[in-house]
């Protein structure tokens, strides 16, 4: 029975965990990465905390023709390997009698039909009550296939129960083929079936951005230009491309990561408070920043781009990435990306927005630094202050979960000397139970039809307003600024912030 439907329920209460109803996840491109480290252990992690109900279904779609046992062990193997809670032979068994594979090519008419009568049969026996998610998983450049064939073998809708639609980025590669592709989903999928991840807004520490700024009072009235100096947005990864080739090369930083994760947590950072965290409520504060927001007018002063070379990572010597597999020796394409954004809003003009990414850095660290102004007026020598640098909040999204705010403190001793301190929260230490991972959350929110944690199209478009002018500039230059891997980025990423008197923080 649904949640909504017990007279005695009440669906604001807490203590209720929010289970899914009877329902099936289809998973394109079950046999790629994503699917096997993130998606299939969030599934069974979600089975595991008793989120998902008996009449669960998990089916994949695939150009391999795997038997139904070798499929059922493929699927057993991911969830092992990449499961966050303990394995329990009763939740996998409970799982699996409800997994499915349907082999097939996304041009052969047959295998949809085969898709279709699966989901029947398992609506008859597993009761998933023609309750159906389809997961694209898979390069963008099949979704037009993928939708147009749900649409074509009425998949895509049903007169009982509900039918969605999850897609991965990259959301298009600029405004136009962003527009584009909405219009392919959108002509199949109307706007509430259509859930966008973004995965860093299923983390715990960026839903406490809002927790943390809406939930306290003492630090609404100093978040604005007043008070604020700047803030550095920071995603820092230690590792290379990897396997991606395929995908990265040509994609690059800026629209791997900034266009996505790191707008977005600008504009929590910088959003109004929502009259309410429905999806509508959040989306209009959010879509406010992002509509404002800019990069800074010299585009060749306050944005840096490179890409990395051979170096040390971890303790070991690793390649450059024209020497990575797959990658054309003559690619351009950025592995750092930095740029400044201004947001024109009476809250935030004159507070630039510094955001950089990048892969094969110092260290994996992502965090949000608000840095404050200096007090107007210090009563202390010169020689006092010497060690005491602005104040700043720092919101550690990962991997070291938690909040530090940095402050001047005395010295103990005989003399006025101030010199910078940390006051540390950390999320391991504040709470017992450790955070779930967020494909788990966002998983969860597409089977209750829970929408405020995925962008719909607006968000995604402006986005792309934001980026294009810079991805542009980019490409109007021959050459590419390189950076030592193991470092923490390219010489023009340091001057750029340079040119307005600051310095990036060493996360
Ligand atoms: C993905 C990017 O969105 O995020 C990857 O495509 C990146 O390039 C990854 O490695 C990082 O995610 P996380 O959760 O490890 O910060």
């Amino acid at each position: 029975m649904s949640l909504g439907s017990n007279p005695l329920r009440d669906a604001q209460d807490r203590r209720l965990p929010r289970i899914a109803g009877p329902c099936s996840l289809i998973l394109f491109g079950v046999t790629g990465d994503l699917a096997r480290k993130k998606l299939i252990p969030a599934v069974y992690d979600l089975a595991n905390r008793g989120l998902l109900p008996p009449g669960f279904a998990l089916v994949g779609f695939a150009r391999q023709d795997f038997g139904h046992q070798e499929f059922k062990s493929l699927i057993k193997k991911a969830a092992k390997e990449g499961a966050r809670t303990p394995w329990r032979e009763t939740v996998w068994k409970q799982l699996v009698a409800g997994i499915r594979f349907v082999p097939g090519e996304f041009d052969d008419d047959a295998a949809w039909e085969r898709l279709g009568a699966t989901m029947h049969e398992l609506d008859e026996q597993q009761g998933t009550n023609g309750n159906h998610a389809f997961y694209l998983s898979i390069p963008p450049a099949l979704f037009p296939v993928v939708v147009s064939q749900l649409k074509k073998h009425g998949l895509a809708t049903s007169d009982n129960g509900w039918r969605r639609v999850v897609i991965e980025k990259p959301f298009g590669h600029d405004l136009t083929s962003a527009r584009e592709l909405n219009e392919i989903v959108g002509g199949v999928f109307p706007p509430e079936s259509v859930f966008r991840i973004d995965h860093y807004l299923g983390k715990e520490t960026v839903q406490n951005i809002l927790a943390f700024r809406f939930a306290n009072g003492m630090f609404e009235p100093i978040w604005n230009g007043n008070y604020v100096d700047h803030v550095q947005i920071t995603m820092a990864e230690d590792i290379g491309i990897g396997t991606r080739a395929g995908y990265y090369d040509g994609i690059g930083a800026a629209r791997d990561v900034i266009q996505n994760h790191l707008l977005q947590l600008m504009a929590l950072i910088a959003m109004e408070e929502p009259v309410s965290f429905k999806a509508s409520s959040l989306r209009i504060e959010k879509q406010k920043i992002l509509a404002n927001a800019r990069p800074a007018p010299r585009l060749d002063f306050h944005t840096a781009h490179a890409q990395y070379v051979a170096g040390w990572a971890g303790g070991e010597k690793v390649v450059g990435y024209l020497e990575e597999q797959g990658i054309p020796k003559s690619s351009n394409t950025e592995t750092y990306a930095a740029v400044r954004i201004d947001i024109a809003t009476r809250r935030w003009a004159g507070v630039p927005f510094y955001l950089r990414t990048g892969k094969r850095l110092g260290r994996r660290v992502t965090e949000v630094a608000v840095v404050f102004k200096r007090a107007p007026h210090q009563p202390f020598s010169k020689h006092d202050v010497e060690e005491l640098g602005k104040n700043a909040l720092v919101m550690r999204i990962q991997p070291d979960e938690g909040v530090t705010l940095r402050f001047g403190a005395k010295v103990p001793g005989t003399t006025m000397e101030i010199r910078d301190v940390l006051m540390d929260f950390a999320y391991g230490g504040a709470f017992v139970e450790s955070s779930p991972e967020a494909y788990e959350r966002l998983i969860l929110d597409v089977l209750l039809g829970d929408p405020p944690l995925f962008p719909q199209t607006e968000e995604v478009e402006l986005a792309w307003e934001i980026l294009d002018p810079v991805i542009e500039h980019w490409s109007r230059q021959k050459t590419i600024d390189t950076y030592t891997s193991g470092t923490w980025g390219p010489a023009s990423a340091d001057e750029m912030i340079a040119r307005d008197g600051r310095a990036w923080r060493r996360p």
